[in-house]
């Protein structure tokens, strides 16, 4: 059975529906830790609520990216992770940890990527006036927010959107797409050729939702 070590920052709704389903189509998976980077990441709750062991490693209490990123590859090796899921954690990895995990080691954003990597991205979206958005799962190579694309899903921008309706909605379609790529990882459906995920046996590998 493969093990998933989850990293979060704060709400952690997109590792709480990963566990959900995971448990309703009961998955063969250890969820073997969740990690925050402060003790306040309300995700951990829900772990606590689960029975998933829940660590606050506190960024703040390292001088530097290395060793905070060091303190976090000894966890989560001590873990045992076959899979590192990135779910909303609000850190710049070092290159150092990005080696470390590569291949085994993913992503999820809040836009249809190569548009708007980094922060706020509905707002971004919004000013640039497209009418798609979305969201990207994506393996996680050392650049921010690049890497070999697993699935997207996307969804229309809506006159008289906001930032807050929009994020709604791809958070939405977050929860959708998560899960499935975190399954076809176990079910060892994923190929990596350069910069494109293959699946295999091939099917769509995006949502227009
Ligand atoms: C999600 O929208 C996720 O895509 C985003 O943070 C949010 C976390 O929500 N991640 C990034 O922006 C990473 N670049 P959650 O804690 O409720 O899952």
């Amino acid at each position: 059975m493969l093990s998933i070590v989850t990293l979060i920052s704060g709400r952690g709704s997109n590792f709480e529906t990963i566990v959900k389903i995971a448990q309703k189509e009961q998955w063969p998976v250890k969820f073997a830790g969740v990690i925050a980077n402060h003790s306040a990441a309300k995700g951990l709750e829900f772990a606590c609520s689960q029975g998933i062991p829940a660590y606050a490693i506190e960024h703040k209490g390292y001088p530097n990216r290395e060793s905070f990123d060091g303190a976090l590859i000894q966890k989560i090796d001590a873990l045992g992770a076959d899979l590192v899921v990135l779910a909303g954690f609000m850190r710049i990895l070092t290159p150092g940890f990005i080696r470390h995990f590569e291949g085994r080691l993913i992503n999820i954003h809040p836009a249809l990527l190569p548009a708007f990597p980094g922060l706020h991205t509905h707002e971004r979206a919004l000013e640039a006036g497209v009418k798609e958005h979305g969201a990207t799962v994506h393996f996680v190579t050392e650049g921010v927010d690049e890497g070999p694309i697993i699935c997207q899903a996307s969804v229309s921008v809506l006159a008289g959107d906001d930032p807050d309706s929009l994020a709604a909605r791809v958070l939405k379609a977050e929860h959708q797409i998560y899960p499935f790529a975190i399954k076809w990882f176990l079910d060892g459906r994923l190929r990596i050729e350069g910069n494109h995920v293959k699946l295999q046996p091939p099917e769509s590998q995006f949502f227009k939702l």
